[in-house]
């Protein structure tokens, strides 16, 4: 976990080179994690679903996370002078639609960093556009992600994922390739 905050961290638009458009930066004075009078905090939107019939859904991941900002590990990953919040978003029964306007919901409420969405349909359509958007995109960490295409290199704005961090090690590939080597033996 505190890896993948160090990972966000540096990920986070500090200014001046180009965006996944071949653009210039447009930031807004939310983008930058530092107000005029110093206050540095990273905004963290949780999209997962309210629905309880998803085993990543709000009421259980929220709790996990309060639990591991108190930690020392995760607290001694952040600068003593960086705060950090997070808003929820509900990703409507993991839809991918209610998805990407609850992305656009959290992108307008300045955040930062997404966490989530973890079923497959939903955060591929909010890893899609994450490259778009903010300053040279929003950093969006994941548990999900275990299908083909996620577990591809994300690397250049070219990559389709390009912005998405899994923090598991396991995509569906390796795991078929691991049980078919066991049989082999
Ligand atoms: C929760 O999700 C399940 C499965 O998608 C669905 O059948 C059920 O109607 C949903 N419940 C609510 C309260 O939306």
């Amino acid at each position: 976990m505190w890896l993948s905050v160090l990972l966000v961290v540096c990920a986070i638009p500090w200014g001046e080179s180009q965006n996944c458009r071949g653009e210039k930066p447009r930031l807004r004075d939310c983008d930058r994690l530092c107000d005029k009078q110093g206050n540095c905090k990273i905004k963290a939107a949780l999209l997962l679903p309210k629905n309880i019939t998803f085993g990543a859904c709000i009421g259980a991941v929220e709790p996990v996370l309060e639990l591991a900002m108190q930690h020392p590990a995760v607290q001694d990953a952040f600068p003593s002078w960086v705060g950090f919040e997070w808003q929820t978003y509900d990703v409507t029964d993991c839809d991918a639609a209610y998805a990407v306007i609850s992305a656009i919901d959290a992108y307008n409420d300045c955040a930062h960093v997404f966490l989530g969405p973890a079923c497959d349909f939903a955060l591929a359509s909010v890893a899609r556009i994450s490259k778009f958007l903010g300053g040279t995109g929003i950093p969006l960490v994941t548990t999900g992600g275990f299908s083909f295409d996620f577990v591809k290199t994300k690397q250049t704005c070219k990559d389709e994922y390009y912005m998405l961090v899994r923090t598991g090690p396991l995509g569906f590939k390796d795991l078929a390739y691991f049980i078919i080597d066991l049989m082999k033996q």
